[in-house]
């Protein structure tokens, strides 16, 4: 069960990430730490959550539940049965759990990301992930991968889900944020979706973004991805639980 965080805000550039990280429920308020207290961008996370607690009061915790070992029970009793993501996205990996049982661990999946811009235009996105059920360990992803899973500069922010080792060959959040440069967030989310579809298909990626002026922008092509937003105009807040190819 390894954890992995990012975070960013475009005034300064000033950006974090921790990957790997064991033991504590909040991975990205270990990547703030190390945006905002230190002069490094990347760390391992355990390393990382070290340094922390230096300066902060940190619980560790075994973040594995019964409900999460029931399902990866299950996974691990299907495992190559066919038909999973492991069959679609990961068939190398899938090999080698097939070969050496001593590789399939416990899980903490989901990732959840956020995006906002403030009252002058300054934009920010985080992400935090398990990654994805049965993933390698030390495997690390597009989250905290700066351009990847998420990324924010004048034009926009934006964070992305999915299938990391596709959002990274794209710097898919990279990509969103420069279409923003001339488009709205939902024009540019959608432009991005469609040089990515071509390249690894649908099924493997939700994106959310702002653009500087506050448009929302969202997009899965994937069954379902929760999102809510609130916007400054309104002060209400959006919540959507989508279950379809779609989004706002
Ligand atoms: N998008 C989450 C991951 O691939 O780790």
């Amino acid at each position: 069960m390894e954890l992995d965080a990012g975070i960013c805000k475009d005034l300064d550039l000033s950006t974090g990430s921790v990957a790997g990280m064991t033991e504590y429920a909040h991975p990205i308020t270990v990547a703030r730490f190390i945006m905002e207290e230190t002069n490094m961008v990347e760390m391992h996370g355990d390393r990382a959550l070290k340094l922390m607690e230096l300066y902060r009061e940190v619980r560790r915790e075994n973040l594995v539940t019964p409900p999460k070992l029931q399902r990866w029970a299950k996974m691990l009793a299907e495992l190559g049965a066919g038909g999973g993501y492991l069959e679609k996205h990961h068939q190398k990996e899938l090999r080698v759990l097939m070969e050496h049982p001593e590789y399939r661990r416990t899980p903490k999946i989901g990732t959840v990301g956020a995006v906002a811009v403030d009252s002058r235009g300054g934009t920010s996105a985080a992400s935090a992930t398990g990654g994805y059920w049965l993933k390698m360990p030390g495997r690390i992803g597009d989250t905290p991968a700066y351009g990847a899973g998420f990324y924010a500069d004048r034009n926009g922010a934006a964070t992305a889900t999915g299938v990391g080792e596709y959002a990274v060959r794209l710097l898919i959040s990279r990509s969103v944020a420069g279409r923003m440069k001339t488009g709205t967030a939902q024009h540019s989310v959608m432009a991005a979706f469609r040089e990515f579809e071509g390249r690894f298909g649908k099924d493997n990626l939700g994106i959310i973004a702002v653009d500087r002026r506050g448009g929302v922008g969202v997009y899965h092509n994937t069954e379902g991805m929760g999102h809510a937003f609130k916007t400054g105009r309104d002060r209400k807040t959006t919540v959507r639980i989508s279950v379809r190819q779609g989004g706002t």
